[in-house]
């Protein structure tokens, strides 16, 4: 079995030996060179590839790709793999949470007691070194409302329950999940919307989903709303959301994904105190979980079994 192996992002070392170890009959080649530029005998290694493991390819190297029985998404956006303009030659296959939903429950709820016990404003006190007690928030007030009920809002949305939030979700197919009220499609959104204090977004990148963090949208919620996007830097609006965050209707913004990465350093966000930066860390690609659950699908896929994670291109995700 032969397996060709993309990443501008990685060092293929420890992809390489996890494959080793879980698959060691297959031989790995690896596209080194950067995108668009594939290296001289990298596409004749493609065109013998039983399967193809990717992150952010080329349009080249997409295309070299055809004749592959599967390509897997080294994560769970495939949005990059869009936007290199060519169609997925073969079933595309996203990761499905590898070990990265418990990642994301932790990354939210760190943010949003951060703005519940109000240290984001005791934090910018202690800077002038003020000493000031501020009342508390009632949890009553302060309904979490997720954009996007797959693998990883899902579970964000059973840890933010532990702590007792009002919990909602919107999806593009309705839900039934107990103690979430559960929203679907754009006939619902501002319902959605007008009673959500804290705005998790964990939605895919698509044509429908791009700009959804936008000054209509974002004035929906009530005065003083938060956001948390630990989606993709392409949902928000970004003029829109600085403008939001200096009037008040937005109090304060963690972001982990932007349009530009890394967040170059003349953007005007580095300078806003109510907006906190992460550089994409919030739910990260783990080798060891990533490779098992890549290696079980080709397992499956071998024995003509059906698999879990194949993208519906005409949703985009
Ligand atoms: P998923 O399982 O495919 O879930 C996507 C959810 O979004 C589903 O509930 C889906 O609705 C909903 N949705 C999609 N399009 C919609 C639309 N037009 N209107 C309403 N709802 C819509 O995806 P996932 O595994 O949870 O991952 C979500 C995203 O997280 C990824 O695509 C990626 O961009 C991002 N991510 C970020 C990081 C990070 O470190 N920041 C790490 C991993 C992933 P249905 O249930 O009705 O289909
Ligand atoms: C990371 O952002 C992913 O989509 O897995």
């Amino acid at each position: 079995m032969r397996i060709l192996f993309y990443s501008p992002d990685d060092e293929p070392e420890a992809w390489i030996a996890a494959l080793a170890k879980l698959l060691p009959e297959a031989r790995v080649d690896i596209w080194r060179d950067g995108e668009g530029t594939p290296a001289p005998d990298a596409q004749p290694a493609a065109q013998h590839a039983d399967y193809a493991l990717l992150w952010r390819p080329s349009a080249a190297v997409l295309a070299a790709c055809r004749g592959v029985k599967a390509i897997f998404n080294l994560g769970a956006g495939v949005d990059a793999v869009f936007k290199a303009g060519v169609p997925p030659p073969a079933p595309l296959v996203r990761l499905d949470d590898a070990g990265m939903g418990v990642q994301m429950a932790e990354y939210v709820s760190y943010a949003l007691l951060r703005y519940f016990r109000r240290f984001d404003e005791y934090q910018l006190q202690a800077a002038s070194q003020q000493w000031h007690f501020l009342e508390p928030y009632r949890k009553s007030d302060f309904t979490v409302g997720i954009l996007g009920l797959g693998v990883l809002g899902l579970q964000v949305a059973a840890a933010v329950r532990q702590f007792g939030f009002p919990l909602r979700a919107w999806s593009r197919s309705k839900k039934d999940v107990a103690g979430i009220e559960c929203f679907a499609g754009t006939a619902e959104l501002d319902a959605f919307l007008s009673g959500t204090r804290v705005l998790v977004c964990v939605l895919p990148l698509t044509a429908e989903t791009a700009n959804i963090l936008n000054r209509r949208n974002l004035s929906r919620l009530p005065h003083g709303a938060y956001l948390i996007n630990v989606a993709r830097g392409g949902h928000v609006a970004e003029p829109d959301l600085l403008a939001l965050i200096r009037s008040g209707q937005i109090a304060g913004a963690t972001l982990d994904v932007f349009r530009n990465e890394p967040l170059p350093a003349q953007h005007p966000f580095w300078q806003e105190p109510r907006i906190t930066i992460t550089p994409h860390m919030a739910a990260q690609t783990l080798v060891d979980e990533s490779i098992a659950q890549i290696v079980a699908k080709i397992g499956a896929i071998e024995r003509g079994e059906s698999i879990a994670g194949i993208v519906d291109y005409t949703k985009g995700y």
